[in-house]
């Protein structure tokens, strides 16, 4: 053994060895390695790589240090050899950080992000998470590029289906339960380091077209689009992206004010700042950069450590500081964050993995019951009119492009999830109803145009009622794939109308990657499932569900448009001059009529005010309701809690679960305020007939928001608060904050 090698061992058993270690301990070995590196190795750490084909092409750069992270490997016996060049042939064998885009699932693929918001379970996402942690750990994975924290309130956007959806308080606590779930409560070898992306505003992309500028001013970004990291980070995240787009003019990757001064300043986050791929290149694209040289110094100035498939710190950076153009201190910087990270997650103990114990691990039969109730779970009842839950005995037309659809179903960003073990609705109808299931599928792939289904509606005729799986193949949605038009493509909605007019009960189950504008579908169906793209199990999620062996309970996370030209139009908009009080729409104009401003307020002309379905929205077979709302209190300090109390009850005929929503308003503030804030939610499932008093603390810190002044506080005034089964419903109470 080298004696650099030697001395770098003693320094770490010297040190506390296992994960979990305390903070000085971790920091002081990370000192007893940065110490002994050279500059060239310092930089070699700040450089991430996607790897593909032979180790070898890439053993040189391993062994002299020039690479931090790999991404894009998860053959187990590549790993284990990528690793052991880098601990065993590198001077001061340090290990590789191994990354990928483990974003809903590993191999057992859970429903895409937008549908485990649906399911307003932080636990169970949390439970998601871990699994695939378990597995993707198993193979050497220990860096994950999830979760998306961005506001999405456009559906255009593609990526729209990689986050938790429009509203800042549900992203936060889906970011929390993620980054617990990837890196575990305690550390240990399935600890999976988790990367809060993308830093900041990418979902609010121009238009929705992806990677585009955005203008997000400052209060916006701070009571928005800001406060999912800034629980992410308190959760403990380990890692962050920065993103594409730029903001009024300013690449995230070069942007200082949000790296260095809030993240790493006002949150105080030491962990590692890894660029989205090429984002420091691009911003030679941007034109805020005149080359990779220039490139390069704007992202270490704006905090950034490690390059993701650029090039550029490894090209440039050693010559830079010895130019003096970048100080060797904050190189130090940034390779502190990187170490901290590997010693954080054990690396330097277990660098290997054991690849026939990391194969059992594998679609394990736990991480299959997990990926079907959260199927379960994310689905939202749109539309029932008593078709479902179905009956028994009954012959049952299953059709439509995603009926059987093993790739699709799993959705956008499964690299590694396959479709031999996908369960379809398909097959797992014809085990719940042997037969009764014919299967005709009308359209082969969600695109298809057809003119004539009469295949379809000659076995409709046959059948006591039709099951529809219309949608969008998984590829129309994630990076790069906005839409511009959010109907049903190909010839599904002709499908839908063929089968209607046989006057045979249609039920229209929807897998997509967004809340796609399916108003026109509904009338043309009895009742609408929403499952998003529902991952490995969904097909029998979706059938326990379609049969009522489980009640849909999911609830839109995102607002559902009636067309695209409403986009974007979210829930928690600010309070008006002119908020819509109903007025005359198209049809109700006389002709010549004269123009006037009296009593116009916002909305459309064709469409009106309103979306299709609210954010918070979701139907039962069961129903709810809410009764006796009422506070403790009628005015409150700014460290009290409020306590809301309610009565839940199952006024329905069978068991189900309703989530309880609590949104509130600030009447008055030094800017205008969003005209509902979701602030708790809470799962409760309920016996048929039964009722319960449910108490929910909202502490009033929590109504705090940064207002014109620039301060982060309470501002006191009076204040309604709803309680309501999603963000439209419910007469307010009202409270003051002194
Ligand atoms: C995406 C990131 C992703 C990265 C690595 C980029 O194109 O924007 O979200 O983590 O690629 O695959």
């Amino acid at each position: 053994m080298k004696t650099s090698r030697l001395v770098l061992l003693i320094a770490i058993i010297a040190a506390v060895v296992s994960c979990g270690q305390r903070k000085s301990d971790v920091d002081t070995r990370v000192e007893n390695i940065l110490r002994q590196m050279t500059l060239s190795e310092k930089i070699g750490q700040m450089n991430q790589i996607s790897v593909g084909g032979e180790v070898s092409n890439y053993a040189g750069a391993i062994r002299d240090g020039q690479v931090g992270s790999i991404l894009n490997e998860v053959d187990p016996v590549k790993v284990n050899e990528y690793q052991r060049l880098a601990v065993e042939e590198s001077r001061l064998g340090i290990p590789l950080l191994v990354a990928r885009d483990v974003i809903h699932g590993f191999h057992t693929i859970f429903p895409i992000p937008l549908g485990l918001a649906a399911t307003f379970d932080p636990q169970l996402v949390e439970e998601g998470a871990r699994v695939a942690a378990l597995e993707a750990t198993a193979q050497g994975v220990r860096w994950t590029f999830s979760p998306m924290l961005d506001i999405a309130r456009d559906p255009r956007w593609g990526r729209i289906a990689e986050g938790s959806g429009e509203d800042p308080y549900l992203d936060a606590r889906m970011a929390e339960a993620m980054v617990y779930g990837y890196q575990g409560r305690t550390a240990d070898s399935t600890s999976m380091a988790a990367c809060i992306k993308h830093f900041v505003g990418y979902g609010a992309a121009e238009g929705g077209r992806d990677y585009n500028s955005t203008l997000i001013p400052e209060h916006l970004l701070r009571n928005v689009y800001l406060p999912p990291f800034e629980a992410a980070v308190k959760a403990g995240a380990m890692t962050l992206m920065t993103s594409f787009n730029d903001n009024d003019g300013i690449p995230s990757t070069g942007n200082k004010y949000v790296v260095k001064d809030i993240l790493r300043g006002e949150w105080g986050f030491d962990g590692l700042v890894v660029t989205d791929w090429n984002s420091m290149g691009e911003m030679i694209n941007h034109g805020f950069a005149a080359d990779r040289p220039e490139a390069v110094k704007k992202a270490v100035a704006a905090g950034v450590d490690m390059d993701m498939m650029t090039y550029g710190f490894i090209g440039h950076l050693e010559e830079m500081v010895r130019r003096g153009e970048v100080k060797e201190s904050q190189i130090d910087a940034a390779v502190r964050d990187v170490l901290r990270v590997k010693v954080k997650l054990g690396l330097f103990e277990h660098p290997y993995i054991n690849i026939e114990e990391g194969a059992a691990v594998q679609y394990a039969p736990e991480h299959l019951a997990a990926a079907h109730k959260s199927a379960e779970e994310s689905a939202i009842l749109l539309k029932n009119d008593g078709v479902l839950p179905l009956k028994d005995g009954l012959r049952i037309l299953v059709t439509g492009p995603m009926a059987d659809a093993p790739h699709d179903q799993l959705g956008t960003w499964t690299f590694d999830g396959e479709k031999s073990h996908t369960v379809t609705p398909l097959k797992a109808l014809e085990e719940r109803f042997p037969g009764k299931v014919i299967y005709v599928p009308g359209l082969a792939y969600s695109r298809q145009e057809r003119d004539n289904f009469s295949d379809v509606v000659a076995a409709a005729r046959r059948a006591d009622v039709v099951l529809a799986f219309l949608g969008e193949e998984a590829i129309l949605s994630g990076e790069a794939h906005s839409l511009a038009d959010l109907n049903l493509i190909g010839s599904q909605s002709e499908l839908l109308k063929a089968l209607k007019a046989t006057g045979k009960p249609v039920v229209a189950t929807v897998m997509a990657g967004r809340p796609l504008t399916i108003e026109r579908d509904l009338e043309n169906c009895s009742a609408m499932l929403y499952s998003f793209h529902p991952g490995t199990m969904g097909g029998p999620a979706l059938a326990n569900l379609l049969a009522g062996d489980v009640n849909p309970s999911g609830k839109a996370p995102v607002t559902f448009l009636r067309t695209v030209g409403q986009a974007p139009m979210y829930y928690n908009h600010n309070m008006t001059g002119r908020p819509y009080s109903g007025e005359l729409l198209m049809k109700d104009i006389p002709l010549e009529a004269g123009q006037t401003s009296l009593g116009n307020t916002s909305y459309y002309l064709d469409y009106g005010a309103y979306p299709l379905f609210p954010f918070g929205f979701g139907l039962s077979y069961t129903t709810f309701s809410y009764s006796n709302i009422g506070l403790d209190k009628e005015e409150y300090k700014a460290n009290d809690t409020i306590s809301v109390t309610f009565t839940l009850a199952n006024t329905g005929s069978r068991e189900g679960t309703e989530v309880a929503q609590v949104y509130v308003r600030d009447l008055v503030g030094s800017i205008a305020r969003p005209v509902k804030e979701l602030k708790a939610f809470e799962r409760v499932s309920l016996a048929a007939g039964e009722s319960r008093t449910i108490t929910i603390g909202i502490p009033v810190s929590s109504l705090a928001f940064y207002g014109l002044d620039g301060k982060y506080g309470v501002e006191p005034g009076s204040f309604q608060l709803w309680v309501a089964g999603d963000s439209a419903s419910g007469e307010p109470v009202e409270f003051e904050v002194l």
